[in-house]
């Protein structure tokens, strides 16, 4: 596979070839250079600094440029969560550190393209716009800068646009090709909750409220610490505690927004809550809990057991709607039902 290697710093080239070659056949660009031809590149690997304004301007340049590759890798400090944002607002597809995690990653996108249709395949608008999205405001949130929900507003309306003219699993394939981690997690819940919606036929103003709050559903893990937010296995108590925050910081940093739905609210704060009350933040039991909390806790489970994870694959779509109706007493059995054909056909 050939990588087309952008940095600005010569010293990195024959460092960056050091680890992939042979096995991989590195292109490289340095920032400011005219532009390389890739012949057919199967990733883009970006190490720059990313807080440089003229940098940024030659990356985004480059990245119009290699718009066909379908793979745009960035190597980012792995704590840094502004600039970690700042390359998803590039058009980063996977954020990895060096050096054996770019290794890692290239040799994962190589397996991912064996197996994938024949032919070029690109981010769709959706995906792009939704992750720059999410991007935006985690960034925003992180810099203690307001959010601005109309990024989160029309990156949804593409959302459902596009589940409804190509389907959910379309959508599920792609955003599992093309983005890891929260991001992912976030995108691929909005799809399924769109999904859902449709399949029982809600209005199209009950779609766009019900993708609405999916986009926004886990918002308050920005201020979650990375190093629990990706920790690859089980969290301790202490993090568990510390993570199981995030629904009531979400609440909190979207209640004054001005034009915030309170249905919205009520999704962000609510998304773990079950039928039974054994949930959180409010333990709520089922009377307090509304059709959009449920129809939204049930996507985000589904959501989450079928995500690809660096350290484990996907889970069945089959396998992970067992385990929603084995979660007796919590979820809704007739909206369960009704999900059926969204988890296993749709
Ligand atoms: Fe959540
Ligand atoms: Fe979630």
């Amino acid at each position: 596979m050939r990588v087309h290697f952008v940095t600005d710093e010569p010293e990195k080239i024959p460092a960056i070839r050091a680890v992939l070659e042979p096995r991989y056949l590195v292109v490289s660009q340095l920032l400011g250079d005219s532009a390389t031809q890739t012949g057919a590149a199967g990733a883009l690997l970006v190490d720059a600094d990313l807080r440089k304004a003229a940098g940024i301007e030659q990356i985004r340049l480059i990245m119009r440029q290699q718009k066909r590759i379908p793979e745009k890798l960035f190597v980012v400090e792995k704590h840094s969560h502004h600039l970690i944002a700042q390359a998803y607002a590039l058009g980063a597809t996977s954020v990895v550190s060096r050096p054996r995690e770019v290794a890692f990653r290239l040799a994962q996108i190589e397996e991912a393209a064996k197996a994938t249709r024949a032919g070029a395949a690109i981010a769709s608008p959706a995906i792009t716009s939704g992750a720059a999205a999410l991007a935006s405001m985690f960034a925003a949130i992180r810099d203690g800068q307001p959010i601005n929900l109309c990024d989160a507003d029309s990156a949804t309306s593409q959302i459902v646009d596009s589940i409804e003219q190509n389907g959910l699993s379309a959508w599920l394939e792609d955003v599992r090709r093309y983005h890891e981690g929260t991001f992912q997690h976030c995108l691929l819940v909005t799809g399924v909750a769109v999904g859902f919606a449709l399949e029982i036929r809600f209005s199209g103003r009950d779609v766009k409220r019900l993708g609405m709050a999916a986009t926004l559903h886990d918002i308050g893990k920005a201020r979650i610490p990375l190093s629990i937010l990706d920790k690859p296995g089980q969290l301790d108590p202490d993090e568990e505690a510390i993570m199981r925050r995030h629904p009531e910081i979400g609440y909190e940093l979207l209640k004054d927004l001005p034009g915030i739905n309170p249905d919205i609210l009520d999704g962000v704060r609510h998304h773990h809550e079950y039928l039974d009350g054994s949930g959180y933040p409010d333990a709520l039991k089922a009377p307090e809990i509304s059709d959009l909390v449920r129809l939204l806790t049930i996507s985000d489970i589904f959501a989450a057991l079928i995500e690809s994870r660096p350290y484990r694959p996907a889970m069945s779509r089959e396998s992970a709607y067992k385990i929603l109706c084995g979660m007796d007493g919590k979820l809704e059995q007739s909206l369960l039902k009704a999900f059926r054909t969204v988890a296993l056909l749709a």
